[in-house]
């Protein structure tokens, strides 16, 4: 049966990024007989400029129709300037929404030959290896009321909501045991339960859910406290999860941890393995559309696709193995090239990712 992919590039690195994974997938099915359909959508700025909206309809259909999403980035200065509804970035909170995409995962290894790369001891990250799950539908980022009033003294307030309701803590939880029970069968559960009701509620619902799970140990941290431990001592995590805005902020500080952000892969998935696949680094208008991006996190991101929404796991493998010898030949895009090594460009990483899978097997 012919799986569909939709690609987003989106904006700033995103399509150069994309495009070398889309060459990875582009060798799995014209070498290996790997059976998708790949179509493609605008979104973000991208699509502002186009249609004038962040997500048009037919990128929402499409989505809606695919088995799997992998997109690129989107945002940068061209749209800051406009309406908070039709920024580029609603485009993504909605696609999450749309599609129901409530667990986020966010892996976090450290390469050996990229420990140099790190501004961490190379003894602090050496076999470091953390699963971020992070709420993704849910908390401050979507929860109502939230605007802008102003008070009868004339002074001007904005406000958001931060809310969970039972289901959707269970479901985040339930994800973060099944997936610790596959790794070292550790979760630890991030909140801020001193100060805030939603994490007390949180705890409660995380421990229930826990007891279904008695092989596997829980322990509970306050997000401040976790921000220290992540960079004190960030090999005592397993399988971290929290909710939707300590999740964004606890991820970026934890994809420093290995190198680059450059190099970390995202999977959003729904209740029934649809998902969308992104690098974390977001669109880096800086270095937009120079050969400069590193292109790793993308072609990780389609090895997260494989595994979760094809599940073709041998697949998934065999471009994970491809990166890593890769980096062990010494190539290196810009942002890892303080590890020493070759300095190459997007599209020669893309190149060498492809080349590399092909001698893995035999072709
Ligand atoms: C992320 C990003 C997004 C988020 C932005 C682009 C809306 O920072 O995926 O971490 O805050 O979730
Ligand atoms: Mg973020």
């Amino acid at each position: 049966m012919t799986r569909n992919i939709l690609i987003l590039g989106g904006d700033g690195i995103g399509p150069e990024t994309v495009a070398e994974a889309e060459k990875v997938l582009g060798a799995l099915v014209s070498r290996f007989g790997l059976d998708v359909a790949v179509d493609h959508a605008l979104v973000g700025g991208a699509a502002i400029d186009v249609i004038g909206m962040p997500l048009p309809e037919e990128t929402l259909d499409k989505a809606l129709a695919s088995d799997a999403v992998l997109f690129g980035a989107i945002g940068g200065p061209k749209w800051d300037g406009i309406d908070r509804a039709l920024r580029p970035e609603r485009g993504l909170l909605a696609l999450r929404s749309k599609l129901g995409l409530f667990a986020n995962l966010r892996p976090v290894t450290a390469h050996p030959a990229l420990a140099q790369a790190s501004t961490m001891k190379p003894e602090v990250i050496a076999g470091l290896n953390i699963m971020i799950v992070r709420e993704l539908t849910g908390g401050i980022y979507f929860g109502e009321p939230r605007g802008f009033v102003t008070s009868a003294n004339g002074v001007r307030e904005g406000f958001n909501t931060l809310r969970y309701n039972v289901t959707e803590i269970e479901r985040i939880a339930r994800v973060a045991f099944e997936i610790a029970a596959t790794r070292r069968c550790q979760v630890c559960s991030v909140d801020k339960a001193n100060v805030l009701e939603v994490s007390e509620l949180w705890r409660e619902v995380v421990e229930s859910v826990a007891r279904s799970y008695p092989a596997i140990t829980l322990r509970h941290m306050y997000v401040d406290n976790a921000a220290m431990q992540l960079v004190r001592d960030p090999k005592q995590f397993d399988v971290i999860v929290t909710d939707n805005m300590f999740g964004d902020i606890l991820s970026d500080l934890a994809s420093m941890l290995g190198g680059s952000i450059g190099m970390l892969p995202s999977a959003s998935l729904d209740a029934h393995g649809r998902g969308l696949y992104e690098p974390i680094h977001g669109s880096a208008p800086d270095i937009a559309g120079r050969d400069l991006a590193n292109p790793l996190a993308a072609i990780l991101s389609l090895a997260m696709l494989l595994r979760h929404s094809l599940r073709e796991h041998g697949w998934a493998e065999q471009v994970e193995q491809a990166v890593g010898a890769v980096l062990d030949a010494g190539l290196r895009t810009a942002d890892i090239a303080g590890s020493g090594g070759r300095r190459i460009g997007t599209r020669e990483m893309g190149d060498a990712v492809v080349r590399e899978l092909l001698a893995q097997a035999g072709k």
